[in-house]
């Protein structure tokens, strides 16, 4: 019987008309680069209208539309609302802006979209030209290993699941932690980052596998209090295995004593991990990479590039010194995944077999692009701008009576608030959040909160590439504005 594949009505997802798609990426393309270029001018944030919401709700489309069409409802109803971290007054939380290029490189490695879960192919020796620069950027060796991830939290469990299986002493990887001779505790400060902790959750060290560490009056790790409490948990008959240093905390950015850390380390034989989200990025800083010395000492750092270094969002990174250790932690090679000694199978080292996912995106390339666009030493000088601008809007808040500094701000986290002598810390608290909650809906400026010694504060975590000094000033000009307003 003759095949007849010709009468078989077979569909594809690309388009029938490739001309008439050409003509739409090339307009959403430029609609883009003006959205970025022009985000200076609109409000950062707006409150979505109910109709937008009620479109956002509707169910499954069955039938397709087309393309321009579902453009354009992007335009109207997606585009208008964005959270507003891209925007030049944004600090909140710890975000990043992202950048031309790197939107740019989103769309091209999203074009060539390989799994970098391994084999042989240039995306994946992207990854590794990547890493071997991050890890110059941080001190590591070029021996090291590392892998690209999602963010600080996957970067933070990454290197904790190294530390806990190359450190529990028998094959926790077969036998789980069910079969731990005694409890495996990790050492971090009372102000790490709640990933730190997540992270425990996950590996089955449960929040009680945390031991939280005292801070000093700058929100550092008391060093002492760590080396008590290690001793102290073996005396229980408890397990220490690692200790989480902080290049810097996320609520102050307050960076621990990398050094003192690396020192406890070595004589306690524990597994030194850094938590250098944001922080790790200082280490490229012209006027301040000495407040990170110590990192370079870590057996793994994890840290962001969509934080201070800019990138589009997601991309994190692990760095791990021992490539054994890395690699022992999370290798699995069932037969469908063995490597091949030629062809698209080959190649020795798969990324998949250092981390979570199997498939993977390709996040290197925007990496990649970005770097070469405007390398190490122009990030090195926009991360000491936000520490900059970190130290001016300090001092404009210390020259203001009526602003007062909530903590020390060594870094680009400036954390304050309004103060009216007249009334009592419960008003100052209610006040100072409904001067955020104006300041985000009049679109005019993001800080986020944190609370400080019981007192609700805002918070500027400055990781922006398009802030300039003016931003703050109308910042603080806008907070006694409204805290005056509200108060009266
Ligand atoms: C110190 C610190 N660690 C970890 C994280 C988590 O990183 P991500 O949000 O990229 O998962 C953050 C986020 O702000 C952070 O500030």
């Amino acid at each position: 019987m003759a095949l007849e594949s010709t009468k078989i009505a077979e569909e594809s997802l690309d388009p029938e008309d490739w001309e008439s798609m050409r003509a739409l990426g090339h307009r959403m393309v430029d609609d883009m680069l003006t959205y970025l270029q022009t985000v200076r001018e609109r409000p950062l944030w707006q409150p979505m209208p109910e109709d937008v919401r009620s479109f956002l709700g509707e169910a499954a489309p069955q039938e397709g539309a087309p393309p321009e069409q579902v453009y354009e409802q992007f335009k109207q109803n997606i585009l208008p609302y964005p959270m507003g971290n891209i925007h030049p007054r944004f600090w909140g939380w710890v975000m990043g802006t992202g950048t031309p290029f790197g939107m740019l490189a989103e769309m091209a490695a999203a074009t060539m979209n390989p799994n970098m879960g391994g084999g042989d192919h240039a995306a994946n020796e992207v990854e590794k030209q990547v890493l071997s620069w991050l890890k110059e950027m941080v001190g590591f060796p070029g021996d090291a290993s590392g892998l690209l991830v999602s963010g600080g939290s996957m970067a933070n469990l990454v290197g904790l699941t190294v530390a806990r299986n190359t450190m529990a002493g028998y094959n926790i990887r077969k036998e789980g932690v069910a079969a731990a001779p005694k409890p495996m505790r990790i050492y971090a400060s009372e102000e790490t980052h709640s990933s730190v902790q997540k992270a425990a959750e996950l590996l089955g060290l449960g929040s009680d596998g945390v031991h939280k560490i005292p801070v000093n009056k700058d929100y550092e790790i008391e060093v002492e209090a760590l080396k008590a409490a290690i001793a102290a948990d073996r005396a229980a008959g408890l397990q220490p295995f690692c200790v989480v240093g902080n290049a810097a905390t996320v609520n102050t950015g307050a960076v621990d004593d990398l050094n003192a850390l690396a020192d406890i380390c070595k004589s306690e034989k524990l597994w030194y991990h850094v938590d250098g989200a944001f922080g790790a990025c200082v280490a490229i800083a012209p006027r301040s990479k000495s407040m990170v010395k110590g990192m370079e000492r870590a057996d793994s750092v994890a840290f962001d590039l969509h934080k201070w270094l800019y990138m589009p969002f997601e991309i994190g990174c692990t760095l791990v010194r021992s490539e054994e250790a890395h690699r022992r932690a999370f290798s699995l090679s069932p037969d469908y995944l063995v490597h091949m000694p030629r062809g698209i199978a080959a190649g020795t080292s798969w990324f998949s077999e250092y981390g979570v996912q199997l498939t993977r995106g390709f996040r290197a390339l925007k990496a990649w692009m970005s770097f070469k666009e405007h390398g190490f030493a122009k990030y090195g000088r926009m991360i000491q701008q936000n520490i900059d601008q970190g130290k001016y809007l300090a001092d404009l808040v210390e020259a203001a009576p009526e602003l007062e500094l909530s903590a020390p701000a060594p870094l680009n986290i400036v954390c304050f608030r309004y103060v009216d002598a007249s009334k009592d810390d419960a008003a100052l608290d209610e006040a100072n959040r409904e001067i955020m909650m104006r300041l985000q809906e009049e679109g005019i400026a993001a800080p986020s909160y944190t609370t400080l010694n019981g007192r609700f504060v805002l918070r500027a975590a400055i990781t922006n590439q398009r802030s300039r000094r003016e931003d703050f000033d109308l910042l603080v000009r806008e907070v006694i504005r409204l805290g005056k307003e509200i108060l009266s």
